[in-house]
């Protein structure tokens, strides 16, 4: 795998983001890479599109950006001298990643199912707390409106890992945010569903 083309995307992001501070930020896509790693070297895949697809998989987020056709990513992609036959690869991937689009729909190929597992890992465990509540906070959701989220979301993705690590790591995290939601309950009532 080329360090260099690694170094770059990392610096590309860094500048797209640099207005964020919501959920979404560069930190959220370097820790994304860096579970998307820690998977792929337990599995038999392509590292290279694994680590850039992780890279630049919020790139083109319909909640940042007004752009159509992963156009961030593929310029990036062309400007780093990657190929068609990979940029078509590594586009396929981050279509698979997001939430929304996909729910439970299952990705077509090995690196989609680790990029997928490395993001939502990111919305589980404390690190998923801290981000519900950030992202709450600066769209104007009150507290349990974000407590709602959980529960329409963050509670299902242990169920919804594609594979073995992306399983193990979500189990633990998962376990921290029914403990964290018990907690709430015990301390003001909200832990529950209650929209
Ligand atoms: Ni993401």
């Amino acid at each position: 795998m080329d360090q260099d083309i690694i170094e770059k995307a990392k610096a590309y992001v860094q500048g797209l983001f640099a207005e964020d501070s919501g959920g979404h930020d560069t930190t959220h896509t370097l820790r994304v890479y860096e579970n998307a790693m820690k998977i792929a070297s337990s599995e038999d895949c392509d590292k290279e599109i694994v680590a850039l697809a992780a890279l630049l998989h919020d790139a083109d987020d319909h909640k940042l950006f007004d752009t159509e056709d992963l156009s961030n990513a593929r310029a990036f992609l062309r400007s780093a001298g990657i190929s068609g036959d990979k940029e078509e690869k590594i586009c396929r991937v981050i279509s698979e990643v997001s939430f929304s689009a996909n729910r439970d729909k299952a990705p077509s190929s090995i690196e989609a199912m680790i990029v997928r597992d490395a993001d939502r890992l990111d919305a589980m465990g404390a690190i998923g707390v801290a981000r519900t509540f950030a992202y709450g906070g600066q769209h104007g959701r009150n507290m349990s409106e974000s407590v709602y989220h959980f529960h329409e979301k963050l509670l299902l993705l242990k169920d919804m890992m594609c594979t073995g690590t992306g399983r193990e790591l979500a189990e633990k995290r998962h376990v921290f945010l029914e403990e964290f939601l018990k907690e709430l309950e015990e301390e003001t009532g909200m832990g529950r569903c209650k929209i």
